[in-house]
């Protein structure tokens, strides 16, 4: 684009991290999310609708006033009367005020729901890293079994499977409020004996939020990490009974997993179980789903004291790896196309078309008088199966010509006396 260009281009442009998603890969969208909805309901679970905007307060108290995503990534305004609003950043707090409001926990005491929608993050935008990005997100709600555990990683593994994607699975355990205090302190205890060798940011978490430190991605603050203490080798014996039976359930279910003690999720509200699906494919940003438990957060929002666990998956992240996968979804293509050559035989094929979509066929015609040659591109380019050719002379003579356009055989067929019953004719002759 020229300078002169520049000055002159009055047209508006979208956000920067905010991302059209155009029919092409619309097609993929559908496709997983229509895989992503016949699994979830295979395993039980039923939608939930939320709103995308929240009180700010919900997600500072469960996703951690500390967390990269409260501290600095929040869109966050007041409204006109003068609240602090969000847009929100995950799915699953709305969620989860969803089911306290409603109380939920009366009409069942499991429930199993999922919600897919916009979030918005202000990061700094890069392959896979959006600032309004989609999630689908899952929680299973009532049950601290860790048999469940297992069920909700084994149903995102076969998403996965599903969509042939191949990612793997890294498990960890955060231990719960009684073990990780604990833990928290020999941590805490490790990094100052490290100050001084640490990133700026590892020195600034060191004390807002040590465990965040051990998931630093700088190479000298890895290897400084070797010699830190690990949550696995401090949990109590309830979270490692809970840890192993989990661990079991994965390999009854034959899913193959990694532990990976250095996972420490970007949400403070995680317990026990929490699980990353990596890929080395997209660059920085691996993870294409990721959850965990957090048993103590419903009653944090004013809840029922009771557990929950769940993942979300990043849509972006999924379509692009299907990309990479080349597992796109294939072109559409249509039944039939109307080519109609003379004001009469436009006329005439403007009232098929509507009768044959309404008889469920999906149906194309030129509006604007091409050529025929022309009309026959379009039909090419729709994919169509048939195309049918009608002129004046032909409408006066009351038969089309049907094209069967990948044999490019063609045959006479009768035009509507009664329209009705010829609709029913072509329906049946084209959908054979
Ligand atoms: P999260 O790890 O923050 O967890 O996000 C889950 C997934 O959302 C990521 O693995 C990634 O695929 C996608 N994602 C996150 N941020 C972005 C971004 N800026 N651009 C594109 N994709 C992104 C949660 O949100 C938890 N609520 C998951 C959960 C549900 N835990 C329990 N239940």
């Amino acid at each position: 684009m020229s300078r002169y260009d520049e000055d002159t281009d009055l047209s508006v442009k979208a956000l920067k991290g905010f991302k059209d998603i155009l029919p092409d890969e619309v097609r993929t969208w559908q496709m997983v999310e229509r895989i992503a909805r016949d699994i979830f309901h295979r395993f039980g679970f039923s939608e939930i609708k939320v709103p995308i905007l929240e009180k700010t307060e919900l997600f500072s108290r469960s996703i951690g006033e500390a967390t990269d995503i409260v501290e600095k990534e929040m869109y966050t305004f007041e409204d006109r009367n003068g609240a602090l609003i969000t847009m929100r950043p995950e799915g699953t707090a709305s969620l989860l005020r969803a089911f306290i409001e409603h109380g939920l926990h009366v009409q069942r005491p499991v429930q199993r729901l999922y919600t897919m929608g916009p979030m918005f993050r202000h990061e700094r935008p890069q392959k896979g890293r959006l600032r309004q990005f989609h999630q689908m997100s899952v929680e299973v709600v009532g049950s601290e079994n860790p048999k469940v555990d297992a069920e909700v990683i084994a149903m995102a593994h076969l998403l996965l499977n599903e969509l042939g994607l191949s990612v793997s699975l890294e498990i960890n355990s955060l231990g719960c409020r009684s073990c990780r205090p604990l833990f928290n302190n020999r941590l805490v205890e490790f990094l100052k004996e490290c100050s001084g060798r640490l990133c700026p940011d590892c020195e600034r978490r060191r004390h807002t939020n040590p465990l965040r430190v051990l998931d630093c991605k700088n190479e000298n603050c890895r290897s400084l990490f070797d010699k830190a203490p690990l949550i696995l080798d401090h949990l109590c014996d309830q979270c490692r009974d809970h840890f192993a039976d989990m661990e079991n359930g994965l390999k009854l279910l034959d899913i193959p997993y990694l532990v990976n003690p250095f996972m420490v999720r970007g949400l403070d509200y995680y317990t026990r179980t929490t699980f990353e699906l990596v890929t080395d494919a997209l660059g920085s940003q691996s993870a294409v789903g990721a959850g965990g438990r957090y048993d103590g957060l419903i009653k944090d929002l004013g809840g029922p004291d009771i557990p929950g666990i769940g993942f979300a998956m990043g849509m972006e992240r999924l379509v692009l790896l299907m990309s990479q996968q080349q597992k796109e979804a294939g072109a559409t293509s249509i039944d039939l196309f109307v080519a109609a050559l003379g004001k009469a035989a436009q006329e005439t094929a403007f009232k098929m078309v509507h009768g044959l979509r309404v008889n469920g066929l999906q149906v194309a015609m030129d509006h604007e008088g091409r050529s025929l040659k022309s009309q026959m591109k379009q039909a090419g380019r729709l994919n169509s199966r048939y195309t049918l050719i009608i002129g004046d002379d032909e409408l006066e003579k009351g038969e089309g010509t049907l094209r069967n356009m990948e044999s490019r055989d063609q045959a006479s067929v009768s035009l509507p006396g009664d329209l009705d019953e010829w609709t029913g004719k072509m329906v049946e002759m084209i959908s054979s």
